[in-house]
């Protein structure tokens, strides 16, 4: 982490819990969070779990984001959720182009740019993950994926309409494989992304933007994860349904010594 940057802990629910465990959930990270703490903490449950967890929270600073968001604003697009049903449902935020949509949803950087653009256009806050696939990694197209899907991602957009977006890095091999990046290989793709948003938009945008690493962050490989200077943050999954772990990753070390 830089102290530059305020750090980001969110927490992808994915398709876990019923409304109930949900707020139960909600309820235990607004009681352990330390009020003390600089950094944000973002939750992003299932859509039907919305409701629960905003009433769980209501007091807390703990931000509420979706998973996902659909470019149009209404219409016959059954399944979808637009921008501003889920600025009333209460989000501020919103994940966008998670690995899982890209490769199971067949996602496109086209249809990420569509995303990110009507969210800005709502002042809903992207969280845009990319990342490559271990087949990329190995055949050393990691930087060419990253620079493809940050530049589909921010195509039309200026820099003045994206200064609030934040960027997690999730290599699609770590997620959910208990395999996480080592702290230098994620720093050196993050170092990477930030060189990239500063030809995007040059170099005072690129030391402010934060970027996020997610995939198999645990309780117990936050701190050295965070030791980096350039991840200023964390996406995390299957350790976020655990209250106890969860908090735990929130109160990484260095946000406890600042
Ligand atoms: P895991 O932490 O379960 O690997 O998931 C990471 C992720 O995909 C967060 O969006």
């Amino acid at each position: 982490m830089n102290k530059n940057r305020i750090p980001m802990i969110a927490g992808n629910w994915k398709m876990h819990l019923n409304a109930k465990e949900a707020g139960e959930l909600a309820l235990a990270l607004k009681k352990g969070l330390n009020p003390d703490l600089p950094h944000e903490v973002l939750v992003a449950p299932t859509y039907t779990n919305l409701w629960a967890v905003r009433q769980a929270l209501a007091g807390s600073k703990i931000i509420l984001s979706s998973q996902d968001v659909h470019w149009e604003e209404k219409g016959a697009f059954t399944g979808a959720v637009s921008p501003a049903q889920v600025l009333d449902a209460g989000c501020t935020h919103a994940i966008i182009g998670h690995s899982e949509r890209r490769k199971i949803f067949g996602e496109t950087d086209e249809i990420v740019n569509k995303k990110m653009k009507a969210a800005l256009k709502h002042n809903l806050v992207p969280v845009l993950c990319i990342g490559e696939t271990l087949e990329e990694r190995e055949s050393q197209r990691t930087y060419r994926v990253l620079e493809t899907q940050l530049a589909g991602a921010f195509s039309g957009l200026k820099a003045e309409e994206t200064v609030r977006v934040v960027i997690a890095y999730e290599p699609v091999w770590a997620i959910g494989t208990g395999k996480t990046a080592t702290p230098e290989q994620a720093q050196d793709a993050h170092v990477f992304i930030r060189r990239q948003m500063e030809k995007l938009y040059g170099k005072d945008y690129a030391s402010r933007v934060r970027v996020l690493y997610g995939g198999s962050v645990k309780a117990d490989n936050i701190d050295s994860l965070m030791a980096q200077p350039d991840i200023d943050g964390a996406l995390v999954g299957g350790e976020s349904l655990k209250a106890d772990k969860f908090l735990r990753v929130i109160h990484f070390e260095e946000a406890l010594a600042r």
